[in-house]
Formats: structure tokens, C-alpha cells, sequence
């Protein structure tokens, strides 16, 4: 088979691997990719804001299969374009791409489907932005209704930020805080069945201790030993299928991966928000621990055949610690030397914000690598982890040091 990723993150360089390892794949071509893909598959560089663009790279290299990573392409709608030209397309249409693309589209579905979810009010104006963050309280949750790239969503204790941000938005989602751990759990759907994949937890804030600005994800690890053993079965039942089968009843059935960031709060699991791809970093730690083969999978969604399709799991735990470029979130550096990217047993290092100038490695992005550890237990893989990532030399680089410390610390308790 002749695979199609479209992507350039840490996301698809794992995602990259795992479609290498599956022996149906005999070609893997990535647009636009970067350098550490490039290792492993043909780069094409193209505009993916441009829809036309993938398909006609898609046509050219007659691939039999399109494997879509980031969100704008599927919010554009090049899917259904996909579909359309007759490939066989991991990821959802336009419509379908809406439950990541409007937080209000997404509230409308949970509320149809008798999802839980937090309260929430969608307004327009002042007065009703100011009804709702009174109705709600303290601490606020402001959400702007489009793809804003993880600058959307503000969580404060003060309502004249909460206020501000609202008034800046268009059109912008109030709703009650959760309070509870965050957990990210992916479903891979072929828009009637959805299988759950392993939970995973994402560290959001930039710093270490939860602080500092929001980000796309510094780091992230699976499975979750504190994680209550059904989680899986209850997110399934819950949110996964009555999901998938509203957006199949709207006559917009949702083929891809549908990606469940939840609250597990004192009244039980509540979802957060949605996404329509894959997440970065969590993929970066459950592709290392799948043995199911990748390809073969998602071609099943991408083709309506997932039905009795069951995961396989490594037992060993993955850690995944993000290399951030100096200046991240606000204003990443660009264009620093990368040297010193070691080769390690156990130790996965994904290519995310990097490029090649002049044949030498330099960042270009703010994200710029996801280290992976493997091991037994999230103890060692967290060691893996953190040495692979001490070896990286760029400068003014920085990580967090405490991903998975303390699911770690409590697992050596145990
Ligand atoms: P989102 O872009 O919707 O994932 O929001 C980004 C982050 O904001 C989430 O990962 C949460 O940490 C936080 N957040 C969003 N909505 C809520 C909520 N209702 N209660 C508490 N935290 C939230
Ligand atoms: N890790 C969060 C996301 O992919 O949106």
C-alpha cells in the first residue's frame, strides 16, 4: 500500500513510524513533513491550507490511501475533496471536522446525544456574555467558538480578563469550570463503530507545577495507573459511541479519529472539548505502545470496516517530554542550531519544529521535538525519557522536568 500523511508535527513523525511498521505499507510519502520524517518516507512540499494541493500531490503519486494529521486541512474540508477524487481518506469532512471547529457545534451534539458535559451559554453580546460569567462564577471559562490554535480558551479567577477575552472574541462560549484530573481519550471511528484507544494525560501549562501559559502539550504519558480500571468502557459508552452515532443520525458521519479531552470530576467523567485529529503529544506516547498494525487500522476506518476490530497494547509504559523552543507559546525563536539528537534503546525521538539549512539541523517551530521513553514501568520510562532529552543542545531551549512525576512517584508506592 501507498500511504499519503499530511502533516509536520511530532504527531506525524510517530504517526510515520507506526504506518512503516506495518508490512502492508510499501511507500510512505509526507507533505510537507519535516527533516526527521524525511528520514523515513518522501517529502513533498506543499501548501495543506490548499486543499487542491493535496489532491492533486494525492493524484500524482496515485497513493492508495490519505492519512490526514492536523486539524485546518479537515475544518477546510479536504477530505470530502479526497473522497471526492476516490481516495480513501483517514480523517473527517468538513461537517464532521465542525466538533473541533465550533465549540458551539460541539456543545449542540453533546447536548443532543446526552453527553455530559460542562453548563455552558453561547453569547453574542455584552449583556449576555456578563449574565453567563455571573451565572457560572468563578473561576471563569471563556472559549472562543473557532480554531484559534490553543489560544482560545482562558480559565481565570478574574472576571475583567474573563470579560476582556470574551468581548475579543466573535462569537464565544461561557460555561462552568470542571474541576478534576484531565484526560485525553481518543476514538478511532468508520462513522458507525468506534473502538477507544488507551487513555492518556496531557501537560498543557508551558512550565513545571502547572504554571506559566497555556500550550499545544509539553508532554504527556499512558496509561494512567490512578485512572479508574473502566475508564475505557465508560468513555465508550458515554461519549465515544452516543457521539459517533449522532453525527451518523445528522446524516454526517464522523471518519477519523475523534480525540475526547476529559474531566474525571466528582461527578463523574465530563468532556471538555473535541478535537478531529489525532492529539500531539498523547500520540506520540500511544503509537510506541499499539502492536495492532497502524496502517491496516486506520484504512479499516477510512474504508467503514472497523467492526470487531479489537486494539492489542504493549504492556510497557510511554513517557513523551516536549523540546520547546526559547520564547514559546508567546513568540518562539527560530532557526537555532539542533546538535546532539542521540540514538537510544527505548528512547523514540520525534522531529516536530525542525528544518535542515545548509545540511545542518535547525529549529523552526516552537515545539521543536517530542522525546519518547519506554519502559516497564512510567518510572523508567520517565528516566528514558528525560536522559534522551538532556543530550538535545539548543539554545535557549527548555522542557518541563515534571511529566508523569507524579503518576511516577505514586506508582513507586505501590
Ligand atoms: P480546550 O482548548 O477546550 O482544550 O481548553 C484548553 C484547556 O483549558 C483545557 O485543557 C483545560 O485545561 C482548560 N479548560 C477548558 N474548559 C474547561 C472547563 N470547563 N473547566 C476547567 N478547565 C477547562
Ligand atoms: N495535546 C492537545 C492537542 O493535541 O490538542
Amino acid at each position: 500500500m501507498k500511504i499519503l500523511l499530511i502533516g509536520s508535527g511530532g504527531r506525524e513523525h510517530a504517526l510515520a513510524r507506526g504506518l512503516l511498521a506495518d508490512p502492508i505499507v510499501e511507500e510512505l510519502h509526507c507533505a510537507p513533513g519535516n527533516p526527521g520524517i524525511g528520514e523515513i518516507a518522501t517529502l513533498h512540499k506543499i501548501d495543506i491550507s490548499n486543499n487542491q494541493e493535496i489532491v492533486s500531490l494525492a493524484e500524482e503519486l496515485q497513493v492508495d490511501f490519505v492519512v490526514i494529521g492536523p486539524e485546518l486541512p479537515l475544518v477546510n474540508g479536504v477530505a470530502d475533496a479526497l473522497r471526492a477524487a476516490g481516495f480513501p481518506t483517514f480523517g473527517p469532512s468538513k461537517a464532521a471536522a465542525q466538533i473541533e471547529g465550533s465549540k458551539n457545534f460541539a456543545k449542540e451534539v453533546m447536548n443532543d446525544a446526552g453527553v455530559p458535559t460542562a453548563r455552558s451559554a453561547t453569547c453574542a453580546t455584552r449583556q449576555e456574555i456578563e449574565r453567563a460569567l455571573d451565572l457560572f462564577g468563578a473561576p471563569y471559562v471563556v472559549k472562543d467558538d473557532g480554531l484559534a490554535g490553543g489560544k482560545g480558551v482562558v480559565v481565570t479567577q478574574d472576571r475583567d480578563e474573563a470579560l476582556a477575552h470574551a468581548l475579543s472574541c466573535n462569537k464565544v462560549v461561557i460555561e462552568e469550570f470542571l474541576d478534576g484530573p484531565e484526560v485525553s481519550l481518543f476514538g478511532i471511528s468508520d462513522g458507525k463503530t468506534v473502538i477507544a484507544m488507551q487513555p492518556a494525560q496531557d501537560f498543557k501549562r508551558a512550565y513545571d507545577n502547572d504554571k506559566g501559559p497555556n500550550t499545544g502539550g509539553m508532554g504527556a504519558y499512558s496509561p494512567l495507573p490512578w485512572a479508574p480500571s473502566d475508564i475505557i468502557e465508560q468513555t465508550h459508552r458515554e461519549v465515544l459511541a452516543p457521539v459517533i452515532a449522532e453525527m451518523a443520525a445528522r446524516g454526517t458521519p464522523f471518519v477519523g479519529l475523534l480525540y475526547a479531552g476529559l474531566s474525571l470530576t466528582d461527578h463523574g467523567i465530563r468532556v471538555i472539548e473535541f478535537n478531529a485529529r489525532f492529539g500531539d503529544p498523547e500520540t506520540q506516547v500511544l503509537i510506541p505502545r499499539l502492536i495492532t498494525p497502524l496502517a491496516t487500522l486506520l484504512y479499516k476506518a477510512a474504508t467503514r470496516d472497523l467492526y470487531g476490530v479489537e486494539l492489542q497494547w504493549r504492556e510497557d509504559s510511554a513517557v513523551s517530554v516536549v523540546l520547546a523552543a526559547k520564547g514559546y507559546p508567546s513568540a518562539p525563536e527560530f532557526g537555532g542550531a539542533i546538535t546532539d539528537i542521540p540514538t537510544i534503546a527505548d528512547v523514540e525521538m520525534y522531529h516536530a519544529g525542525t528544518a535542515s539549512s545548509d545540511s545542518s539541523l535547525v529549529s523552526n517551530g516552537g515545539r521543536v521535538m517530542t522525546v519518547t521513553g519506554l519502559g516497564p514501568n512510567l518510572t523508567e520510562a520517565r528516566n528514558r525519557a528525560y536522559r534522551g532529552i538532556s543530550h538535545i543542545a539548543l539554545n535557549g531551549s527548555f522542557y518541563r522536568t515534571d511529566i508523569a512525576l507524579n503518576a511516577s512517584i505514586a506508582e513507586m508506592g505501590n
